[in-house]
């Protein structure tokens, strides 16, 4: 197994110029929670495997040894801890854009999942760490299914998540996508860092998203309801209709969206 060297891709200046390497670790995001206080803005912490990654809503993320992308930025935004969490929608974008670098077409599943054919190929979970007088540092978890077989799936994964080899039948370079990635998630972070502007993330999350249009599953707490979408506002905020003629904007915190029979089936 080849260890990740990006030297020959990074062009970004501060995402990713400092990289913390590991063979083994239990949730790259956790790490990158302990050194963020000491860490420069930008900081990478990736691992070949992870044993405990870490997903949204309290979930496991598959993490197998060499086949993947699993890694996470130390961010330290200086704008409103409310705006922070749209810095999800910064790695959708980022991602996208880099997997187009790559020649490969995707789709983003608002507001954290790159689809390609109707699939999970990479999720993202951003944390936050709050310190005293209100500042705090962000963790943007990025995972990235790329060499995985069949085999890497259980049979509940199978149905919802692929990965590039799978789609593309051929072997796909970590070293270059894992470059690309940060390359363009540094052009789309500087505008946000600097003036919290998120236009061109958003913009790419509207054109490429699987859901607008569609009719939807919203699952949040412990309820159910089924809206269609309506679209992505400038806050970065899903906008559905429910089915009742009511409207709502929903934060990408709170809920989990499917397809009307599984992950994005009918899309
Ligand atoms: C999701 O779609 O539920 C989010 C998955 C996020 C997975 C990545 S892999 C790198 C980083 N470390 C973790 O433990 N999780 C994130």
């Amino acid at each position: 197994m080849k260890k990740i060297d990006i030297r020959d891709y990074l062009t970004a200046n501060f995402i990713g110029r400092s990289i913390e390497y590991h063979e083994t670790i239990t949730s790259t995001n956790i790490r990158a929670k302990e050194i963020a206080r000491e860490a420069d803005e930008g900081t990478v912490v990736i691992a070949e495997e992870q044993t405990m990654g870490k997903g949204r809503l309290g979930r496991n993320w598959t993490s197998p040894k060499g086949k993947g992308l699993w890694f996470s930025i130390i961010l330290k935004p200086k704008v409103k801890v409310e705006e922070a969490t749209k810095i999800t929608l910064i790695g959708a974008a980022a991602v996208y854009k880099a997997l187009k670098d790559m020649g490969i077409e995707s789709y983003i599943k608002w507001p954290n999942d790159i689809v390609i054919d109707g699939k999970k190929v990479c999720g993202i979970l951003t944390e936050m760490i709050f310190r005293d007088k209100g500042s705090y540092f962000v963790i943007i978890g990025i995972g990235i299914n790329v060499n995985l077989d069949e085999e890497d799936f259980n049979e509940d994964l199978k149905n919802k998540a692929t990965s590039l080899k799978l789609v593309r039948r051929s072997e796909v370079d970590r070293n270059k996508l894992f470059a690309y990635v940060l390359n363009n998630f540094e052009i789309l972070y500087i505008p946000f860092k600097e003036k919290g502007d998120i236009r061109e993330a958003i913009e790419i999350s509207r054109e490429r998203s699987i859901l607008i249009g569609k009719e939807v599953r919203i699952i949040g707490g412990n309820r159910e309801k089924t809206a269609r979408v309506l679209g992505i506002d400038n806050e970065g905020q899903l906008i559905v209709k429910y089915r009742d003629g009511k409207t709502e904007a929903l934060f990408s915190g709170e809920v989990s969206i499917r397809g009307m029979e599984g992950y994005m089936d009918n899309c």
